[in-house]
């Protein structure tokens, strides 16, 4: 939520700039902006478009220097307006700007700093809360700005990742972070700061990840680190292989649509070359943690929270352990009956979602020691909260609509399941054996389901004209439901809704018409029969199915009900394969609604604030 960019250098550093918003992007696009230090002044240029347009609006200021800040922003305080939009200015009465600011987070106490700051004059341009932050400063600031940030932090409430500068100290670029991410890029003789490295590739690949607490001064051939307590203090410099080009489109016309594509390189790469299952893939000390549970506890949101839901099947029919699954937001805020000898496993593809880090560390404060991730990202603070980590390999996610992160949570969760069992005694080493070979086919089975995509953009146009539809599945199918019915909503803005097939009766039958398509997801398994009932139900009521079965099945296309087949059924990782197709039917239907498909409208990656 909301990107940040910063640089300190000798150069027009306005290009960075852009280049680093438009890879961010996917954190927020209601609006973005540039300050830059120039001629002695600072001065900006903000824009409720996307990032081109800014770009553009720049070229036309002729806008350049070589201090600077940038932000997209994702709105929290204040509605998407120029006059809300990042960078923050603040001057002293009858001064130009002194202060230049972005901020990622919220502030939590701002009404009553608002209050104390128009109480010794200063004046308000925006609702934000971010606006507060910028005054704060220029009122600490008595000519050094590195002291004026850490004065200003210990006041602040809430989450936040900031960069500022000042004009009367023009090649200084002064950062902080709690709760939100900010990476440092260390050039030479030019320092960067940015929300994610992504933001820097191909400026430098020379990252320091900064931790909570932390306040950076960046100067040209400087980089100073103090922690909350305002000690000195070294973080590891890691050189991160980010190829620009992964920023890059290629032939696709969508992120999106090429990250679906991608998830056969993405599931093959989770999956490494990994020869034979053992506690350790997830880490050390794996094996006595896995021995020392008697349940499992899954935290996470949204899709991620449905990859948790699959892994529950999984997990309950292979390795016996029980396991619940809660969504993290409301895990967070409910009295629940804490067992300390479950393993608590967060699901995220960022590694930043507040909800989902906020609920791990509620698990860990009733006394759930035992915790891992599966998560995108090795540096995230998910991944350096938690004892156990599984590091899916899916890539830069940048289309805002999770698709080839969920495939790979599910690969890992996966193997997860297996290492469970194999600690329990309840994996042979033939059920081994044939579960990596299904594993080891995953990525070839998946290709040969993206080829469906002719077929399934037919299916789409059909869509396209509807208002609503309905998701079926039933067992480990059903959380795949909810996921075409979540990727439906969210970028063709059709609404969706999943229920499990057997639910039907009790009630959202009242809804089937013919003209609410209904999805099924209807595999060659032992709930196919029961399913076929299901779909009876719905066609004697006038609904139009769209089933997505298996090459074997005996289900045909008939008056009322459409056929696609998958090539094959795929046993115990046959969900992985059936959410190809409804990320695809989601893809296509948005497409011919002509939806920004990589920037649904309200939404942003990440979801860094409460
Ligand atoms: C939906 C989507 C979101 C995320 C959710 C959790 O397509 O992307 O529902 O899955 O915000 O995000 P992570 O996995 O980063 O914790």
């Amino acid at each position: 939520m909301c990107g940040i960019v910063g640089a300190v250098a000798q150069r027009d550093i306005t290009p960075v700039l852009v280049e680093g918003l438009k890879r961010l992007e996917y954190r927020g696009y209601d609006s973005c902006g540039v300050a830059l230090y120039a001629d002695g002044e600072l001065r900006r240029t903000r824009s409720t478009q996307r990032v081109a347009e800014l770009g553009e609006q720049i070229a036309q200021d002729k806008l350049s220097g070589f201090t600077g800040i940038a932000h997209t922003r994702w709105a929290t305080h204040g509605a998407p307006a120029t006059h809300n939009a990042h960078p923050h200015f603040s001057a002293l009465a009858n001064e130009k700007p002194r202060i230049a600011l972005v901020h990622n987070g919220i502030i939590e106490n701002y009404e009553e700093l608002r209050t104390e700051l128009e109480g010794v004059g200063f004046v308000f341009e925006s609702q934000t809360d971010t606006e507060v932050i910028a005054h704060l400063v220029n009122h600490l600031y008595s000519g050094d700005l590195f002291e004026a940030v850490q004065q200003t932090v210990r006041r602040l409430l809430g989450a936040y990742a900031i960069a500022v500068f000042c004009r009367d100290e023009p090649h200084r670029v002064v950062g902080a972070r709690q709760g939100s991410p900010l990476v440092v890029g260390v050039g030479n003789n030019e320092n960067f700061l940015a929300s994610d490295a992504l933001a820097l590739a191909g400026t430098t690949d020379k990252i320091i990840y900064l931790e909570d607490g932390d306040v950076v001064d960046l100067q040209l051939s400087r980089v100073w680190i103090v922690d909350s307590e305002g000690k000195s203090v070294e973080r590891d410099t890691h050189t991160v292989s980010i190829a620009s080009g992964s920023a890059e489109l290629g032939p696709y016309r969508h992120y999106m649509q090429k990250e679906i594509f991608e998830q056969p390189r993405a599931v093959g790469d989770t999956l490494q070359d990994i020869e034979s299952i053992t506690p350790e893939l997830f880490g050390d000390g794996a094996y006595k943690v896995f021995k020392a549970i008697d349940s499992v506890l899954i935290l996470a949101c949204g899709t991620s929270y449905y990859a948790g839901l699959t892994a529950k099947y999984w997990i309950e029919s292979i390795a016996k352990i029980p396991v619940a699954v809660e969504i993290a937001s409301e895990y967070r805020y409910r009295d629940s009956v804490p067992n300390p000898k479950s393993l608590v496993v967060t699901i995220s593809q960022s590694g930043e979602t507040a909800d989902t880090l906020a609920a791990l560390k509620h698990a860990r404060s009733l006394g759930m020691s035992h915790t891992l991730t599966v998560c995108n990202v090795a540096t995230s603070a998910m991944v350096r909260e938690c004892e156990l980590s599984y590091i899916t390999r899916a890539g830069v996610e940048i289309g805002v609509a999770s698709t080839k992160a969920f495939t790979t949570q599910l690969t890992a969760l996966f193997l997860l399941t297996l290492a469970l069992a194999q600690t329990r005694d309840l994996l042979t080493e033939a059920e081994e054996a044939e579960h990596m070979k299904a594993l080891r086919h995953l990525p070839a089975a998946i290709g040969a389901v993206l080829a469906l995509e002719p077929q399934i953009m037919a299916w789409a146009d059909r869509f396209a004209s509807k208002e609503n539809a309905l998701f079926l599945g039933r067992g480990m199918h059903y959380p795949i439901a909810m996921e075409g019915a979540l990727k439906l909503k969210e970028i063709s803005y059709i609404h969706a809704e999943a229920y499990p097939a057997g639910e039907l009766k009790h009630g959202p039958l009242a809804l089937v018409t013919a003209s609410m398509p209904v999805v099924t997801i209807a595999p060659r398994d032992a709930l196919l029969e029961k399913l076929k009932s299901n779909m009876q139900e719905v066609r004697a009521r006038g609904g139009e199915l769209y089933v997505f079965a298996d090459g074997d099945s005996k289900i045909s296309s008939a008056e009322g009900m459409h056929v696609i087949r998958l090539p094959e059924h795929y046993g115990k990782l046959s969900p992985i394969l059936h959410t190809i197709p409804l990320q695809l039917l989601a893809y296509h239907t948005a497409c011919a609604r002509g939806t920004d498909v990589d920037k649904p409208r309200n939404l942003a990656k990440s979801v860094t604030v409460e």
